[in-house]
C-alpha cells in the first residue's frame, strides 16, 4: 500500500491549492460544464438526430447517467487529491484492489486532450463571429448569406488557423496561473450574465420565430426517427456535455475542501447545464424554421442560425457581438478544464513547473487541432471509419472514451470503494440519498453505458 506515502484520506490534502468556497467550487464546475457543448453542439445533434425522441434520451442520460457519475467523480476525486491518474492508482490500492486502475486517468487524460484539439477550433470560430460582427459582415444577411459566410470561414486556413491558436494561447495562458488566481476569477460574472443574454434572446425568437414549430420538434417524441446510433450520440452528448467521465471533474474535486457536501452540487451542476442547453435549443431552432434553414445541417447550424436572427434584429450587431464574446467566454472556462487533467499529470509526476506542463499540452493539442482545421478546408475529402479527422477524434472522444471512462468510474465507486469510504467522503450518512446514489452507481449507470454500447455496435437488438 501507498498509503503512507499518500497520506491517510482525511488527512490529504491537494498539491495545488483549494477552492475559496463552495459556490467556487460549483462555478467552476459548471464553467467547465457550460460551453461549446450546450451552444454549439446540443442545437446540431438534436437536428441531426430528428429533435424530440432525442432530446427525451438525453434527458434520461443526463439525470440516470450522468447525475450519478457525476457524483462518483467528484467523490473520488476529493478522496484522492491527485491528478486522475495518481488519484485512481491510489485509491485502487487502498481498497485492496489495483493500482491499473491509474489507466482510468490515462484514459480521461486522453479525452480531453483530444477533445480540447477540436474544441479550440470551433472556439476559433466563434472568435471570428466576434469579428464578424463588428465588421457588419452578417448585417441584414438572408439565408444564402450566412451559409456562405459560415463556410468561408470554416473553410479558410487562414481564418481557422488564427482563431485555433488565439484561442489555444488564451487557453494555455489561464492554466499557466494556477487554481485560484486563473480558473476561479474568470467564471464568476460571465456565467450569469450569459444566461441573462440567452433568455433575451428566447424572448426574441419566441416574437419573431417559428417557436411553436420549435417546441413541438424539441419536445414531442417521435421514436421512429430514433436510431441506435441516436442513443450513443445522446449518450455521450450526455457525458461530452457535462464534462464528466474524462477526469476533469475529477481533478477539480481534489481541490474540494473536506465536508463540502458533493450531491447537492453536482445536482446544481447538472440542472444549470441542463437549462442552458435547452434554453439554446429554444433560441436556435425558431429561427431555423421561420427562415427554412435545415436542422440537420451539422456543426455549421448555429452559426448559420444565430447571425440570421442577430443580422435582422435592431442593434442586433452589438447583441451578436455580446453573444459570440459570452461563448467565448463559455468555451474559455471549458477549455480550462480540458487541458487541466493532462497538465497537472505533467507536473505531478515530472515535477515540471504549471506554465510549462500547460505550454507543451497546449502546444501538443494545436498540432492535432490543425487536423480538425484540415477537415473543414483543405482535408475534407480525407476520409476514413468516421469520415473526416475531425468526425475521428470527436468520435472516438466523445462517443467512445468519454462513456468508458464514466463507466469505469462508477463501477469503481460502486463496487471497488467500500461502504465506509464511500458513505464517510459522500457526507449524507446512509440514509435515502445515500442508498439511491449507491444504486444508481452499480446497477443503472454501468448497465445503461453498457447497454448503449452493444446496442449501438449491433451486438445486441432491443
Ligand atoms: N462540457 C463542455 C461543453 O459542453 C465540453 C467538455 C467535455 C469538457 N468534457 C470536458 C469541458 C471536460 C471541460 C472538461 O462544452
Amino acid at each position: 500500500m501507498n498509503e503512507q506515502a499518500a497520506g491517510s484520506p482525511s488527512r490529504r490534502s491537494s498539491l495545488h491549492g483549494h477552492w475559496s468556497s463552495r459556490l467556487a467550487f460549483v462555478m467552476a464546475v459548471t464553467g467547465s460544464a457550460v460551453g461549446l457543448g450546450n451552444i454549439w453542439k446540443f442545437p446540431y445533434v438534436v437536428g441531426e438526430y430528428g429533435g424530440g425522441a432525442f432530446v427525451l434520451i438525453y434527458l434520461v442520460a443526463v439525470f440516470a447517467v450522468g447525475l450519478p457519475i457525476m457524483t462518483s467523480e467528484i467523490l473520488l476525486g476529493r478522496r484522492g487529491r491527485r491528478n486522475p491518474i495518481a488519484t485512481m492508482r491510489i485509491l485502487g490500492e487502498e481498497e485492496g484492489s489495483t493500482p491499473h486502475w491509474q489507466w482510468l486517468g490515462g484514459i480521461g487524460v486522453l479525452a480531453g486532450f483530444l477533445i480540447l484539439s477540436f474544441y479550440s477550433v470551433i472556439a476559433g470560430w466563434v472568435l471570428s463571429y466576434i469579428v464578424n460582427s463588428f465588421t457588419g459582415a452578417y448585417s441584414g444577411a438572408d439565408l444564402d448569406q450566412v451559409v456562405s459566410l459560415f463556410e468561408t470561414t470554416s473553410s479558410s486556413l487562414t481564418i481557422s488557423t488564427i482563431g485555433h491558436t488565439v484561442f489555444m494561447v488564451m487557453t494555455a495562458v489561464v492554466v499557466a496561473l494556477g487554481v485560484q488566481h486563473g480558473l476561479e476569477r474568470a467564471i464568476r460574472i460571465l456565467m450569469p450574465l450569459l444566461m441573462v443574454l440567452l433568455l433575451i434572446l428566447v424572448a426574441y425568437s419566441y416574437i419573431e420565430g417559428d417557436f411553436a414549430r420549435a417546441v413541438d420538434f424539441m419536445f414531442t417524441p417521435n421514436f421512429d426517427a430514433l436510431t441506435s446510433e441516436a442513443v450513443l450520440v445522446a449518450l455521450g452528448q450526455a457525458f461530452f456535455t457535462l464534462s464528466i467521465g474524462m477526469g476533469t471533474v475529477m481533478a477539480y474535486g481534489a481541490y474540494l475542501p473536506e465536508g463540502t457536501p458533493i450531491t447537492s452540487s453536482a445536482l446544481t451542476v447538472v440542472l444549470a447545464d441542463t437549462l442552458i442547453a435547452i434554453l439554446a435549443g429554444l433560441v436556435i431552432f425558431p429561427i431555423i424554421f421561420a427562415n427554412g434553414l435545415d436542422p440537420a445541417s451539422g456543426p455549421g447550424l448555429v452559426f448559420e442560425a444565430l447571425p440570421l436572427a442577430f443580422g435582422q434584429m435592431p442593434g442586433g450587431i452589438y447583441f451578436g457581438a455580446l453573444f459570440f464574446v459570452l461563448v467565448t467566454f463559455a468555451a474559455w472556462t471549458s477549455s480550462i478544464g480540458l487541458i487541466e487533467p493532462a497538465v497537472a499529470w505533467i507536473v505531478e509526476t515530472f515535477y515540471r513547473p504549471r506554465a510549462e506542463a500547460a505550454i507543451i499540452v497546449a502546444l501538443a493539442a494545436w498540432l492535432l487541432g490543425m487536423g480538425t482545421v484540415f477537415s473543414f478546408s483543405v482535408g475534407s475529402d480525407f476520409v476514413f471509419w468516421q469520415g473526416t479527422i475531425f468526425d475521428n477524434v470527436e468520435y472516438l472522444s466523445t462517443n467512445i472514451l468519454l462513456p468508458l471512462g464514466g463507466l469505469l468510474i462508477t463501477v469503481f465507486a460502486g463496487w471497488v470503494l467500500c461502504r465506509n469510504s464511500s458513505s464517510e467522503e459522500l457526507g449524507v450518512g446512509t440514509g435515502f440519498i445515500y442508498r439511491g446514489w449507491r444504486f444508481m452507481a452499480r446497477f443503472v449507470a454501468p448497465a445503461a453505458v453498457v447497454l448503449v454500447f452493444l446496442h449501438a455496435t449491433g451486438l445486441v437488438k432491443l
